[in-house]
């Protein structure tokens, strides 16, 4: 029987048996099993609160729940009581993903709830929409009255099974609630639904649909305005490689629009890929109390083996928070600005002479920040290698010809290698780059956040090393480093 109290239980008394090997030292984790989807971001009587797809029992996705953490400033976590636990008739086979909205004082959250209705459940299923309420943000009441969005209130020409993840958000005193879905043809959807009190919803539209490029189904959509603009975020299933992006399984993408909620309608011109790495899906946005829009994903790709789901009892991490920023036609993501109150041990150099060398910075870690800028000069290539020990390292380079990032993993360690590359431009004939390294994950900003590049990598405990290179002449203008912890 899944109760929030037996999940509870389930993990205090095992915490214990959680190998430290790979555990992120600043980043959001589980707690104990499994974690998916960022859920239910929100700034909430004065701390941030992050909810999670969470399976408690063990490192794999099963029956989801609501694992729950707080933050002040996003960066150093404490784990709550587990929100929400699949207990109802409607949402037996999980609280899927969902998010969070302050009303009255209250704490809303809106969830799918998810059922299994035959023998196969990668196709039997069906799903509906639920609300559950808190006074304090620890202790939630799901309401007698849901499912507040029935499967029944799904109109005909939309698929009558995927009908999920709602991401709810007010304009004029109304609440309005966007969900991914399809047409049931091979064309992922948004449905928009209205509410002026959360607790009963009606249809109002289809706002957008892929063109046929972007996916079978759409995952996880959050709408929200930047800038006097509309932004859609959302995650497109299965949607085939355009280029160097969308290489992952499934991906994530961002338009920049004109939502006309009158004529439930979203505009958009373009769309473009959130993160040009390998691990990064459904994430979700909120706005904090000094107006910044943060996202954060969750830092993991489906359908592939977690090194830490064997022996070390937990699997999935959520991705450094960043800020978005509207700048011109695009979306800047830049890490926030409480980072630097993490940073120890500030290590500076300038001005080196990287020309047709690899040369050992003298400085190693498997917990910090980089901040390094290159003059690119004639060289073909440069880069640095990061998490180095004997034949383990992790590449990130740039190829000038062809103006290509590259962050290859192939020799990262164990866990899955591969090559994601990105088209940049240099700057002044200058390449910027922000580098996280935790433990397990790597994420690099380049060129101020026009670019981001997210990683998981299980490298050796003694690859620490931290070299610089360079095919043809180039300098490292700076290099700096700072621990964090
Ligand atoms: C996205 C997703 C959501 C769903 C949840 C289930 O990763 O598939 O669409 O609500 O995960 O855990």
């Amino acid at each position: 029987m899944y109760t929030r109290e037996n999940a509870d239980t389930f993990i205090a008394e095992r915490k214990y048996l959680l190998k430290e090997e790979y555990r992120l030292a600043y980043h959001l984790m589980s707690e104990f099993g499994w974690m998916n989807d960022p859920n239910g971001f929100v700034y909430y009587n004065g701390e941030y609160h992050m909810f999670y797809q969470h399976y408690p029992y063990q490192p794999v996705w099963g029956p989801m729940h609501w694992g729950h953490a707080v933050s002040h400033d996003l960066i150093k976590w404490k784990y709550l009581p587990v929100a929400l636990a699949p207990d109802q008739d409607y949402d037996r086979d999980g609280c899927f993903s969902g998010s969070a909205v302050e009303r009255d004082g209250k704490l809303y959250l809106m969830y799918t709830g998810h059922l299994i209705t035959g023998p196969n459940r990668e196709l039997d299923y069906s799903q509906n929409q639920n609300i559950a309420v808190s006074d304090d943000g620890i202790h939630f009441e799901k309401l007698a009255s849901n499912p507040v969005i029935g499967s029944d209130q799904i109109p005909s020409g939309f698929s009558q099974k995927d009908f999920r993840d709602p991401k709810v958000f007010e304009r004029d005193g109304v609440y309005y609630a966007v969900l991914g879905s399809n047409d049931g043809r091979g064309s992922g959807l948004i449905l928009l639904y209205r509410s002026t009190d959360l607790v009963s919803w009606s249809f109002s539209g289809e706002i957008a649909r892929s063109d046929g490029k972007l996916g079978d189904n759409w995952e996880c959509p959050d709408l929200f305005e930047l800038g006097g603009r509309d932004v859609l975020v959302m995650s497109p299933q299965r949607m085939p490689a355009q280029g160097d992006d969308y290489r992952n399984l499934h991906s994530t993408t961002y338009m920049i629009g004109h939502l006309d909620i009158k004529q439930s309608s979203f505009q958009y011109d373009r769309y473009e890929p959130v993160d040009c790495g390998f691990d990064f899906y459904a994430p979700q946005t909120t706005v904090d109390e000094r107006g910044r829009r943060i996202i954060i994903g969750w830092m993991e790709a489906w359908e592939q083996e977690i090194p830490t789901q064997l022996g070390h009892y937990w699997a999935g991490a959520m991705t450094l928070p960043r800020e978005v920023i509207l700048q011109g036609e695009s979306l800047l993501f830049k890490p926030l600005e409480e980072m630097k109150n993490y940073r120890k041990n500030a290590y500076e150099a300038s001005d080196i002479n990287l020309s047709d060398i690899v040369k050992d910075m003298g400085v190693s870690g498997d917990c910090y920040e980089l901040e390094v800028v290159f003059q690119a000069d004639q060289a073909k290539e440069f880069g640095l290698k990061l998490r180095v020990h004997g034949e383990e390292e992790t590449v990130l380079s740039y190829q000038q010809a062809e103006g290509k990032f590259r962050f290859n993993r192939d020799k990262s360690g164990i866990g899955l290698g591969g090559e994601r590359r990105t088209s940049v431009e240099l700057k002044d004939g200058l390449l910027a780059l922000r580098i996280f390294v935790d433990k397990s994950s790597v994420e690099v900003f380049i060129q101020g956040g026009e670019k981001v590049m997210t990683g998981r990598i299980y490298p050796g405990a003694e690859s620490l090393g931290i070299f610089a290179y360079a095919e043809g002449a180039c300098t490292m203008v700076s290099f700096k480093k700072w621990d964090i912890s």
